[in-house]
């Protein structure tokens, strides 16, 4: 089959390159000819684990192709993706749909034969009318099949998330375009992965109701998280007590410093406009926005407290930016805030990410920024982890210690059981946690 990639951002380039790998004949478009001309020659604009030998594969045996060239491609497609981005808007919240509507007229011109037109951006409930009416509007001839096919992709692990999805939403009735949609998933029904058909707008709500739930569990943990800090409960014990139960389930339910990301934020607040707009609001899902933005800032005042209410002057050690390991994506991650929050306190500020240093550089420039874990903690006051990539699992704690100045560790991802802190000499905090080892 055919299949052509609007969008070569996150979505589009890993949707791209695994259907190629399926076998599929793929085209990449996108407006930006430098990341197009990079991506011709094989280089990846974004961290994300295996996707690069993905793409060199399948360009090299001719089934995964690049260009700025969207109404070529689209000419000869059976399908086309739009996988454009779809940000908040400035100011109100909603998602920002002009790249989909732009998108959209631009493909009209181009179809030729019965294309399938499939919405892969995140985008409100009644987008794909919009899409359809559009393209309608602009070539009342296209013999077109308007689909919603939202994607469930994890950065850091979107490679096998696409490979082996827990479901795949098509929200179409058109009976060509199921057929066409079976066809482009045949490698992953055959691997049993379910196929979920139903209404256009019921797939599109499914996306943002999965994501809000999904946001809404993390935030429910963080606040017992808080609730067991208080009443001097273990919150992973906790979570650990709750998951087991097969009704709630037992992920995502890590306590940590908020959710962030290009996602979750996003389309939080998009559900709650959307939701608002309908005269049906979702009052979990605008408690979670709100409670989850305070927690950040509320994460800096633990790091603050660890260090006896005082952080003027002194020298805090931050490992991990990005909102998550895996990932170089910096996009609402809580170390933004924490450091703001910290350096508005007058403490100076240190750090260093595995990935994300680059896109942290252009964000705040007054960090200084390492080469690792124990070059930022020499001479800390306190090493706060907010990032929980691998390398910082097993530091090696005594080193750690006898290089800083006060020995404080804030471990905002509970990676340390406090009792090998303490067993270090490090004064600690973590989150939800007794800040010392019970008997
Ligand atoms: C999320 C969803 O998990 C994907 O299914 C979805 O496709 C994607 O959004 C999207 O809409 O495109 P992603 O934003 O890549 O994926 O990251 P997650 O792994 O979901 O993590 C989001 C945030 O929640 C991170 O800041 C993470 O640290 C935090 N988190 C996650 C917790 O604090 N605790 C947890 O237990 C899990």
């Amino acid at each position: 089959m055919r299949l052509v990639m609007i969008g070569s951002g996150y979505v589009g380039l890993v949707s791209g390159a695994c259907f190629a790998d399926f076998g599929h004949d793929v085209v990449c478009v996108d407006v930006d000819e430098t990341k197009i001309a990079a991506l011709k020659e094989g280089k990846i604009p974004i961290f994300e684990p295996g996707l690069d030998q993905i793409v060199q594969s399948n360009s090299a045996a001719g089934r995964l192709h690049f260009t700025t060239d969207l109404a070529g491609s689209v000419q000869d497609a059976d399908v086309v993706f739009i996988a454009v981005g779809t940000p908040s808007r400035r100011g109100d919240g909603h998602a920002d749909l002009s790249y989909v509507y732009g998108a959209a007229r631009e493909i009209a011109r181009a179809v030729q034969g019965f294309t399938v037109v499939v919405t892969k951006s995140t985008v409100p409930v009644g987008t794909g009318d919009e899409v359809e009416r559009i393209m309608r509007e602009e070539n009342p001839d296209a013999d077109i099949a308007v689909v919603s096919n939202p994607e469930f992709l994890r950065e850091g692990a979107a490679i096998s998330d696409f490979k082996r999805p827990d479901r795949i939403v098509i929200g179409t009735e058109e009976p060509r375009a199921v057929e066409v949609m079976r066809r482009v998933y045949r490698p992953l029904y055959l691997n049993e992965s379910p196929l979920l058909f139903c209404e256009r707008r019921t797939s599109e709500l499914i996306k943002y109701a999965g994501n809000a739930f999904l946001a809404m569990k993390i935030t429910f943990i963080n606040e017992i998280a808080d609730l067991c800090e208080k009443v001097g409960a273990d919150v992973q014990k906790v979570a650990k007590g709750i998951g087991l139960d097969k009704r709630i389930g037992d992920k995502f339910l890590h306590a940590g410093p908020g959710y962030g990301g290009s996602c979750f934020p996003k389309d939080t607040l998009a559900l709650v406009k959307t939701a608002q707009d309908a005269e049906s609001p979702v009052r979990l899902i605008e408690a979670t926005v709100a409670v989850n933005d305070n927690r950040k800032r509320a994460m800096a005042r633990k790091v603050i407290a660890a260090l006896d209410g005082d952080v003027r002057g002194k020298t805090i050690a931050v490992l991990g930016l990005t909102f998550k390991p895996n990932t170089d994506d910096m996009r609402e991650s809580p170390a933004i805030s924490i450091i703001q929050a910290l350096q508005d306190k007058g403490a100076i500020v240190r750090a260093y990410d595995p990935e994300g240093m680059q896109a942290a550089r252009t964000l705040m420039s007054d960090v200084h920024y390492g080469n690792g874990a124990y070059d930022i903690a020499e001479g800390a006051d306190a090493v706060v982890l907010v990032t929980e990539w691998d390398e910082f699992r097993a530091l090696d704690l005594s080193r750690l210690k006898s290089l800083m100045r006060q020995p404080v560790l804030v471990d905002l991802r509970n990676v340390y059981p406090p009792q090998e802190l303490s067993k270090h000499g490090l004064r600690h905090s973590g989150i939800g946690r007794p800040e010392r080892p019970q008997a």
